[in-house]
């Protein structure tokens, strides 16, 4: 009982915790990921990060259709095991799950960086893409505009669709 009640403490802050540090869980829906991966013109042996990867559907994605180097960091414990298990069925060396916050990597070798933040956690990572990227290094934001940058591109086919953006470092 106590171990049971200990598990559940674990998963529940540390889904609290996603929550107020970047976003809680919402994931991209499957049908829009050929849109961001237009946008993306990501390449084969390309370095491919996803940050706040939730269930890693999109860094699977990643992985298999490009056959890119495919980096999924995620700070829910939960989120970070389905990940894992997921892993265990696409067993290869170009697709890695990084239990960690996303302000914590080193985002410098990124050829192409997406993430689905809520609007107002976009600025602390605007400041952190700003210093680290490499010139050229694409950046996909999906729902919302990173304020202060002027996107590339927009894709929104429908009214109705989400908008995705495109940036591009300088
Ligand atoms: C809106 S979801 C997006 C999931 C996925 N990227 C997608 O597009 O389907 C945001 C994800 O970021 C994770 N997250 C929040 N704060 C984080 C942080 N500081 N470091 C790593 N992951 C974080 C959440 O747990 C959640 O899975």
């Amino acid at each position: 009982m106590f171990y049971l009640l200990f598990a559940i403490i674990i998963v529940l802050l540390s889904v609290t915790i996603a929550g107020v540090s970047f976003a809680p869980w919402v994931p991209a829906w499957k049908s829009d990921l050929p849109r961001i991966f237009k946008l993306a013109e990501l390449k084969p042996g390309q370095i491919f990060y996803d940050l706040g990867c939730g269930n890693g559907k999109v860094v699977l994605y990643a992985n298999k259709q490009f056959q890119a180097k495919s980096i999924g960091l995620e700070i829910s414990l939960p989120l970070y095991f389905v990940c894992k298990v997921r892993q265990l069925f696409n067993l290869n060396k170009n697709l890695i799950f990084k239990y960690k916050n996303l302000y914590r990597e080193d985002l410098k070798q990124a050829d192409v960086i997406y993430f689905f933040g809520i609007a107002n956690k976009l600025d602390k990572l605007r400041a952190k893409l700003e210093r680290e990227l490499k010139p050229g290094c694409r950046i996909i934001s999906y729902v919302f505009p990173v304020i202060g940058w002027i996107p590339v591109a927009v894709d929104k086919p429908n009214p109705k669709d989400i908008s995705i953006y495109l940036y591009i470092k300088n």
